[in-house]
This record gives C-alpha cells, sequence and structure tokens, in this order.
C-alpha cells in the first residue's frame, strides 16, 4: 500500500475506519442498535472501544440523522411519489442501507445508491459478497453483481459506485449514475440508476469538509440540475443532509485542525462554514427553498428522548463534560429541501428534526 505521502488521498480514506469504529464501538456498549456493522469492520471482535465522549457524540450524531432520513421517508411516502431514493456520497462502511432496508419503511425505498473512492468501494463489495446477513438483503445471488473490476456493485435496488467527488460531476457521476446498469440483466432493472422522477435524498455524512467548495458545490450543482432539468416537467423534490464540523477558526477548532493536520488531512471544507448561521447557506445559494442546522449539543440537549438521554448516560462514566460540550458545538447537521411548485406543499417545508417531547436533561 502506498505511504500517505506518496498517495495523499489514503489519509482521506482512512476516516472511514474512523467512522466504522466509532460506530462499532457505540454500539458495542449499547448507545445504538446496528446488526450490520461487524461485518464491515475487519476483526470486529478485536476493536478497543472508543471513549465515552465518541460514543456519546456518535449516539447523537446517528439518532439525528435516523430521525431526519425516516421523515423524509414518511413524506415521501405520503405524497404519492411511489417511493423514494437515496444516495449516499462518501458512504465509507455505512450500514444505512441495510438498517432501512429491514426497517418499516424498507417498502418504500426504491433505490440506495452509495459513492466512494474505489479502493473504499472495493473493500465494501468484497464484504457484502462475503457475508449472508449483508447479500441476503440485497436480494437473490443472481441479483448481486460486481463490476468495473471490482469497485461496483449492483442490485435491484442497492448500488455501490466508485468516483472521486472532487472530480467535475459532469463526467465521473454522470457517467455513473444516469446510466442503466451497466450489462444489464437485473430484476426491475429499468431507467437510469439514479431516477430522474423520485422523491431523492442526498447524503454528505463528513464527507464535504475534506473537499474545496468548489468541488462540493458542483457535485450538489449536479444533482440539482439532474433534477430540475429544463423542459423536464414538475421536479422532484431533492432533500439534502450534510453532517461535519464548523465554526473551526476558535481556539478548540485550531486544536481540532491541528489534530487533522498531523495526520496529514486538511479541511478546506470548512472554510466557508465560519460560524453557525452561516450553515444554511451552502443549500440555500442553490435555490433550496428550506435549510435548517443544528448543532450536536443542541441536538442532544433537546431533540432527543429524554429517556434516550437518560438510558445512554448511564452506560459509562464521563468524566469531561466541558469538553463533550465543546466538541459536540463543533459539530452540525444542516438540512434542506428543494421543491417544485406543485410538490412545494407544506408537508416538505415541514420536513426537520422533531423535539424531543421534554426539554432539557441535566447529566446525572
Ligand atoms: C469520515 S468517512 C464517513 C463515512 C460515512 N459517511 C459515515 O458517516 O460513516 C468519509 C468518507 O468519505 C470518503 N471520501 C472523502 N473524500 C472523497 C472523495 N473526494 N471522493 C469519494 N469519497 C470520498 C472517504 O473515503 C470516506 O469513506
Amino acid at each position: 500500500m502506498l505511504s500517505h505521502s506518496l498517495d495523499p488521498d489514503a489519509a482521506i480514506r482512512s476516516t472511514d475506519s474512523d467512522a466504522a469504529l466509532a460506530r462499532l464501538s457505540a454500539v458495542q456498549k449499547q448507545y445504538l442498535t446496528d446488526p450490520y456493522i461487524r461485518h464491515l469492520v475487519p476483526r470486529a471482535h478485536f476493536q478497543p472501544p472508543r471513549p465515552p465522549l465518541i460514543n456519546v457524540g456518535t449516539h447523537a450524531r446517528s439518532t439525528a440523522i435516523d430521525g431526519l432520513v425516516d421523515d423524509f421517508m414518511r413524506i415521501a411516502a405520503h405524497s404519492n411519489s411511489g417511493g423514494c431514493q437515496i444516495v449516499s456520497l462518501g458512504a465509507g462502511s455505512d450500514t444505512r442501507f441495510w438498517r432501512i432496508a429491514t426497517g418499516e419503511l424498507g417498502a418504500s425505498l426504491v433505490r440506495y445508491i452509495e459513492v466512494d473512492f474505489p479502493e473504499v468501494t472495493t473493500k465494501k463489495a468484497m464484504a457484502i459478497k462475503k457475508s449472508k446477513q449483508l447479500a441476503n438483503v440485497l436480494g437473490e445471488p443472481a441479483d448481486i453483481k460486481i463490476a468495473n473490476g471490482g469497485t461496483s456493485l449492483h442490485s435491484p435496488r442497492y448500488h455501490l459506485i466508485s468516483a472521486d467527488l472532487r472530480q467535475a460531476p459532469e463526467q465521473s457521476l454522470h457517467a455513473a449514475l444516469s446510466v442503466p446498469v451497466p450489462g444489464g440483466g437485473l430484476k426491475d432493472d429499468t431507467g437510469p440508476i439514479l431516477l430522474p422522477h423520485l422523491p431523492t435524498l442526498l447524503l454528505f455524512e463528513c464527507v464535504l469538509v475534506y473537499m474545496h467548495s468548489d468541488a462540493s458545490n458542483a457535485l450538489v450543482r449536479w444533482f440539482v440540475d439532474y433534477f430540475h432539468a429544463p423542459n423536464s416537467g414538475e421536479p422532484a423534490p431533492l432533500g439534502a443532509i450534510v453532517y461535519e464540523m464548523f465554526g473551526l477558526q476558535d481556539p478548540f477548532g485550531q486544536v481540532m485542525l491541528t489534530n487533522m493536520k498531523a495526520r496529514s488531512i486538511t479541511l478546506p471544507g470548512a472554510v466557508p462554514y465560519p460560524n453557525f448561521a452561516s450553515l444554511p447557506s451552502r443549500f440555500l445559494q442553490h435555490g433550496f427553498q428550506h435549510a435548517q442546522a443544528l448543532t450536536l449539543r443542541d441536538i442532544r440537549r433537546k431533540y432527543i428522548r429524554r429517556e434516550e438521554v437518560h438510558r445512554t448516560s448511564k452506560l459509562e462514566m464521563l468524566d469531561e463534560l466541558e469538553e463533550l460540550e465543546l466538541v459536540l458545538a463543533h459539530y452540525a447537521i444542516t438540512w434542506g429541501v428543494k421543491v417544485g411548485r406543485i410538490s412545494g406543499d407544506s408537508r416538505w417545508a415541514a420536513w426537520k428534526l422533531q423535539p424531543a417531547p421534554e426539554d432539557r436533561i441535566e447529566e446525572d
């Protein structure tokens, strides 16, 4: 394998292991339930847990994004649109497809597309083929096709595709998503991989921060144009969720930057978002009508059910409460939706993270 100095992207790809190990740890420590993550982490049984602070953050992030995704899917299911599709950019070892497909909203999921660097998708495709628990959710063995020299995997609903998201999407994504499955032959295989008529949710979980805003703007713009092409009739609603760090110019943010730099990772994507108020602009600048953001700190205080905060606060001793607050205040979930004239009904405008029924709970 190339060292990080010869292959600067190796450091960025290594953040996938961080995310997967954090999720595995949160599952092992019972913050979250996810029967699939252990199949995507090599030697899962031997991996040491992450510190409590990381587990608490992973729980808040995952619970909130699950809530937003579920709500988006429910709105799509009630809008007679024939279901919805989800595209996860920089998906890494994420397990969301399997959790949704086997959950109560699984029937309304028409497509789930994941994109990452080829090194990451190749590893994931191999893990899927190796694990009956993962492969069974995709369909019969005959329905699962490995393509592009092992870097892509296609099945009737789930598609794993390799691309460098910094490259011009008119070439890279267009060639991969706006075409039918290469070679065809899949059940229900009609139309392009990315269906232009369905409500679509884009997930960017900790990925845009690693690229310059020119590249991430081009990426969002490509999706907007795909669904809102001129003369193509009423466009399908397009939602997006971004989770990442922001406000890195303060002393704590500078420490975060220094820590990443020590691993040869820079965060150019955080530069245009120096504070909380700047976050929704990442969608509003592309004509999304509704966009909002919440920090993980506020999410944990007001948007996670009181019983759940209480339950998780008993799982481990957490001494560093001040540090926890500082870390959580530097991560945000931002979401937005772009709707057409007819589909622009109040249900999409009301898509948001629902506050917990009770107010803040104090730490025990
Ligand atoms: C921190 S991980 C997050 C993984 C997953 N979204 C999650 O939250 O569990 C970031 C992922 O983005 C991918 N990534 C970063 N920059 C990318 C790029 N330019 N093209 C494709 N994938 C990229 C990395 O390879 C890695 O898998």
